[in-house]
Parts: C-alpha cells; sequence; structure tokens
C-alpha cells in the first residue's frame, strides 16, 4: 500500500532495494500520483537516506531506461563528470586527452542552466556538431576515434527527468542523496569502469561552501563505488572562473588552445590532475598531441574543425581598471552571469544560447593591474544585456 511505504519513508525507515525499484518503476509509468511522488522527494529532503539505499535507488534510476553497453570494444571506460563552474570547459580537452592515452571515453553531456555553462551548447559553436548521435554510431566512435561527447537522449534516465522536475517545483532539489542519484544514474548508463567528479564549490558553482561540497563528493564517490564503478571525486576552487574565457565559442577556443600546449595554466593543471595521468598527461598537452584527436571526434560528430565557430560578428566593449593594484577578488558567480545576460547562457531549458558572446579576461586573482588597462573584454552582439554585464564585472573585480 502507497500510504504505509510513504509512512515508513516520512519516519525514515530503510526501505529495501525492490520497494525502491518498484517506486521507480511507478513514477515511470504513472502509476502513482505527482503528490505521491512529491511527498516521497520531500521525506527524502527532511529525512535523508541511507547509503545502501542511494545505491539502490541510484541504480533503479540508471535501470529506469535505456542503457549503453560496448560489445567488440577493449576498454577501459571513463568518464568524467563536473557538478558545473563559469569557464568549465574541461570535457572538451580531457575526452581526446585520455582517448589519447589509449582510454575510451564515452561520454555523455547535459546543457547550461543558470551560470554555469553547458557542455552541449560550448561543442554546437562549432558548425554541423551533432549532439544526438544514436547508439550505433556512437560504438563506432568510440571504436574508430576512442571517443564521443553526446547528450543525453530522451530514453536515458526518464526517472530523473520526471523527478527533477517534480523537485524542481517543489524546493527539494537540495538533498545530498537525491543529488546523488540524479547526477550518477546519467552516468551510470554509459557503462563505464570509472568515472571522475569534479566537485566545485564556491560563489560560481552549485555548492557554495567547501563543507558542502565534500559532503556532496564523499557520498558520490561511496554511492559510485557501491554501484559498482571505480569512482573517485576532487573538489576544486571556483570562486573565480577556470581559465580566460567565458561564453560558449570563446570556451571552444580556449579549450582548442589546452589542447595545443597553449592554455593557460589553471585549465591545463585541472586537466591534468582530472585526467590521473599526471606527467603523460601534461606532455600530451603540452605537445599538443590530442589535437589530431580532437578534431578527428568533431569531424565524425558531423562538425567542421576548419571553419570559424558560430557567433562571428560580436561587437567588442573594453572594461579598464579604475585603479592601479593587485586583484584580490575575480568574482566566478558575478561573471558568469555578465555571461549569462549578453546571452551565452539560458534562463529556460527551450531558450536558444548565443554562440559568440562572452567574457575575456586579462587579469585574475594575484595580477597586478594598472589604472586604464584592460581588465575584461565584454563580446555582446546588438548590446543585448551589455549594461548589466558591465555592472557585474565591475563588482566582480576588487583591486588592493
Ligand atoms: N545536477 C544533476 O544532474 N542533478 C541534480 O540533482 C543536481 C545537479
Amino acid at each position: 500500500m502507497i500510504q504505509e511505504w510513504l509512512q515508513a519513508r516520512r519516519a525514515g525507515e530503510e526501505q529495501s532495494e525492490k520497494a525502491l525499484q518498484a517506486f521507480v518503476m511507478a513514477v515511470v509509468q504513472g502509476s502513482i500520483t505527482r503528490a505521491q511522488a512529491a511527498a516521497w522527494l520531500a521525506f527524502v529532503y527532511f529525512q535523508g537516506m541511507r547509503p545502501a539505499e542511494t545505491v539502490a535507488f541510484t541504480r533503479a534510476m540508471t535501470e529506469s531506461g535505456e542503457t549503453l553497453s560496448w560489445p567488440g570494444i577493449d576498454g577501459p571506460f571513463i568518464d568524467k563528470h563536473s557538478t558545473g563552474g563559469v569557464g568549465d570547459k574541461v570535457s572538451l580537452v580531457l575526452a581526446p586527452l585520455w582517448a589519447e592515452l589509449g582510454l575510451r571515453v564515452p561520454m555523455l553531456s547535459g546543457r547550461g542552466l543558470g551560470m554555469t555553462g553547458g557542455t552541449l551548447d560550448k561543442l554546437e559553436a562549432i558548425h554541423g556538431y551533432q549532439t544526438d548521435l544514436q547508439p550505433q554510431r556512437l560504438h563506432e566512435l568510440l571504436s574508430e576515434v576512442g571517443c564521443f561527447i553526446n547528450g543525453q537522449t530522451a530514453r536515458i534516465a526518464p526517472a530523473d527527468r520526471i523527478l527533477y522536475a517534480l523537485r524542481d517545483e517543489t524546493c527539494t532539489v537540495e538533498s545530498i542523496p537525491l543529488i546523488t542519484a540524479s547526477i550518477l544514474s546519467k552516468k551510470l548508463v554509459e557503462g563505464i569502469d570509472r568515472l571522475v567528479l569534479d566537485v566545485k564549490w564556491g560563489s560560481g558553482a552549485f555548492m557554495k561552501t567547501r563543507d558542502d561540497a565534500q559532503s556532496l563528493a564523499d557520498s558520490l564517490v561511496t554511492v559510485g563505488n557501491g554501484a559498482g564503478v571505480e569512482t573517485t571525486a576532487h573538489l576544486t576552487d571556483m570562486t573565480q572562473p577556470l581559465g580566460l574565457k567565458i561564453g560558449n565559442a570563446l570556451e571552444v577556443e580556449e579549450a582548442e588552445d589546452c589542447l595545443r600546449g597553449e592554455g593557460p595554466e589553471d585549465l591545463t593543471e585541472l586537466c591534468v590532475l582530472l585526467s590521473g595521468e599526471g606527467d603523460r598527461a601534461r606532455e600530451v598537452l603540452r605537445s599538443g598531441a590530442a589535437l589530431p584527436r580532437w578534431h578527428a571526434m568533431v569531424r565524425a560528430h558531423g562538425g567542421d574543425p576548419d571553419r570559424p565557430l558560430k557567433g562571428e560578428g560580436c561587437d567588442e566593449q573594453v572594461v579598464l581598471a579604475s585603479t592601479s593594484g593587485e586583484v584580490t577578488e575575480c568574482d566566478a558567480g558575478e561573471l558568469g552571469w555578465a555571461a549569462h545576460r549578453l546571452g551565452a547562457g539560458r534562463t529556460h531549458a527551450d531558450e536558444a544560447v548565443h554562440f559568440g558572446v562572452g567574457l575575456i579576461l586579462h587579469a585574475k586573482r594575484g595580477d597586478h593591474v594598472q589604472q586604464g588597462q584592460p581588465l575584461v573584454t565584454i563580446r555582446h552582439t546588438s548590446c543585448q544585456g551589455l549594461d548589466e554585464a558591465q555592472s557585474r564585472v565591475a563588482q566582480a573585480f576588487r583591486l588592493q
């Protein structure tokens, strides 16, 4: 009886793997009401879940739809997930880097919502790049190129889509077990052996404090390993943006710079850290050896790596330093929202993004600037969002 089951959840009692599977199935089939599902979410929000329950719930969410497998291809299969940050273009570098190092990378990514950009939006700044390849074609890419970065189809983890929308409506998103199951269910479908998590904290991230990021990382690692995938996590600082470029096409440019051995140091070092391959990875990036593989992946997705990126013809406005001094703050949250207001991000899931707009930073924390020196170049189109972007850029920087 569903009411008794809900009462047990409300009382914080442990629920069996079978019962959690039945619940997830009922959500997908619509055989329990939205009100009942929302109540269950609220009880989890307040009472939490035990790790074993979160593992079972995550597995059930993973198995609620299509899963991918790679018969005939030798692994190991690896992927990474970032909880999202401003200027975070690591996936674009890491997929070809790992493939160059002999690993297979079946990467499914999402779109941006809010201040942090989405990997698919960045890739679609490349003319022709298709993010909706079918499983048979993905198998070919993995076999021939060693990596792909594709979108999550509607058939992947459908339970998460339904429950995430309900969580959004009922203010139950910020629950560690629910976030854990939501993130991992969409990664475990990929048929991977290893998962590397980049859990970001700071003004430009979903988790604002290091302690919250640590709690999420601990849960993700416990549940990922419990579900049979070797899972590790790194906590990374997102109080200032990653790299110097924010915006879809701009971030593709910067990722390519990194693959050419000319990327900013913080981006390059984060890619090396997350790769888990140390000096081998650093050398591949320094030498540009993974760039041809990036081009091969782009071509295999239908993209043209030789054509200029979409979003050409933006206007530029340069923000100058109003005083001389050391940059002591370069706030990722403000800069992320500035790029968002220019049109780089979206407010609703079906909104289009502008590929060319964004920010180029000329200074970050620790740099010394002179009065009148450029701090940020704002790329905009027809001044859309320019006033707000300018004031957010001014708010973002502190000089002492
Ligand atoms: N990202 C997800 O995919 N799910 C969450 O619940 C939160 C962030």
